[in-house]
């Protein structure tokens, strides 16, 4: 098994999955969000592991995701697919739209964000340049490619400590730092992956605007609606993905 895909807000299962068994884990930094689904999606084996549990119960900032990246690695995994619920903070990141970013600024603060914190031998400075394996992405772009799906195939993801979303003056802040999409759970996930030395990309489905780009509120049901139609989008683009894989 060497794909594994990680669901967050609005895919907490994929129900097109054919379940073929599931797996609870320890790790030495304790238990995953959720058990380990074990599936095939189009005759492709992976693994799917629903980040915020299932049901969705773990908050952003609570999510352990060393034990979930490190359950992924015992595993056998060898390459991640997150997908994540966002907001869109430039022009072409509108509400249902999918990106697949490739830079991350990290707002978050208090996560337990490395493996490499105890008992080192010597200090580990990874290089994280290129947060996202360009690999992984390009297929992913290939695969919306070929199902004609409109996606930004860029775009730098600032990861913001929530569970609240942000202020109008907190998204312009982010927009000025060249921020396109924001979401919770970007990091340290993608670092945690790199330090695992795992193939690891995201797919962004964007649930709504950032916080003051519309004179309104933003509205929990307004954030249901759009990843009702960005994950039926989001799930194609996989299911595509792995067919091509
Ligand atoms: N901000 C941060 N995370 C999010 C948002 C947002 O506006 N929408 C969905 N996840």
């Amino acid at each position: 098994m060497t794909l594994a895909i990680i669901g967050g807000t609005g895919l907490t299962q994929i129900d097109q999955l054919t379940i073929t068994g599931e797996q609870s884990l320890d790790t030495p930094y304790g238990a995953p969000s959720a058990p380990f689904v074990f599936g095939e999606l189009d005759g492709k084996q992976l693994v799917f592991l629903a980040r915020h549990g299932n049901p969705h119960r773990i908050p952003p900032h609570k999510i352990n995701y060393r034990a979930n990246i490190w359950g992924l690695k015992q595993l056998g995994v060898t390459e991640i697919i997150a997908v994540a619920a966002v907001g869109g903070i430039t022009e072409a990141m509108a509400p249902a739209q999918i990106a697949i970013p490739d830079q991350i600024i990290d707002y978050s603060y208090g996560r337990e964000h490395t493996f490499f914190a105890d008992d080192l031998e010597h200090v580990t400075h990874i290089d994280f340049s290129f947060p996202y394996t360009q690999n992984l992405r390009n297929r992913l772009i290939a695969a919306a490619q070929h199902l004609n799906l409109s996606v930004s195939t860029s775009g730098t993801y600032a990861c913001t400590q929530g569970p609240r979303l942000e202020t109008a003056a907190e998204i312009k802040r982010l927009k000025n730092d060249g921020c396109d999409l924001v979401g919770m759970t970007g990091m340290p996930e993608a670092a945690l992956a790199k330090e695992l030395d795992l193939a690891y990309a995201n797919i962004s489905v964007v649930a709504n605007w950032g916080a003051g780009i519309l004179d309104t509120e933003i509205t929990m049901a307004e954030i249901e609606q759009n990843l009702i139609v960005g994950m039926d989008n989001a799930i194609k683009l996989l299911k595509q993905t792995v067919l091509n894989s």
